[in-house]
């Protein structure tokens, strides 16, 4: 199969039901997307596809043949990406980090379609789980980001 990931064209051998998330990790290398629960719970596996967020552990690789992956290791190339990651240091919204990539990318993906997101919306969109509890950190930068605050 042929994969477009973060602007580059990878060659993969994989059965068409491999997860994505695998693909993404053990077979490219690209490590900062991560494995929580398996099960679309959790969102720590998060990645844009077409611009739109997915839970890589439950994606069939099959199923993004001709499609644009990104993935948290190309997020500061995408000026929103590059404002939501500048955000979450203002903020210092990370603990142990582990949620955080896929956090980033479901704030991307929800600040790119809705520039100027509601309290409503955020909540309704940011539904990645955090063991650490940054969720009033998390909340604080994307009100900053709605009101086109400067991090
Ligand atoms: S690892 Fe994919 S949603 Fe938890
Ligand atoms: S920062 Fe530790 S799980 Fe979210």
């Amino acid at each position: 199969m042929e994969l477009h990931i973060n602007g580059t064209t990878h060659q993969v051998d994989a059965d068409a039901d491999t997860p994505l998330l695998w693909v993404i990790r053990d077979d490219l290398g690209m490590t900062g997307t991560k494995y929580g629960c398996g099960l679309a719970q959790c969102g720590a596996c998060s990645v844009l596809v077409d611009g739109v967020v997915v839970r890589a552990c439950v994606t069939p690789v099959s199923g993004v043949v001709g499609r644009q992956v990104s993935t948290i290791e190309a997020i500061e190339a995408d000026p929103v990406g590059k404002r939501v990651v500048a955000a979450w240091v203002e903020h210092q919204v990370a603990q142990c980090g582990y949620c955080q990539s896929g956090q980033v990318m479901a704030a991307t993906a929800l600040l790119k379609h809705t520039p100027a997101p509601s309290a409503e919306q955020i909540d309704a969109a940011m539904i990645n789980l955090c063991r650490c509890g940054t969720y009033n950190a998390i909340h604080a930068a994307m009100h900053d980001l709605a009101q086109g605050v400067k991090a």
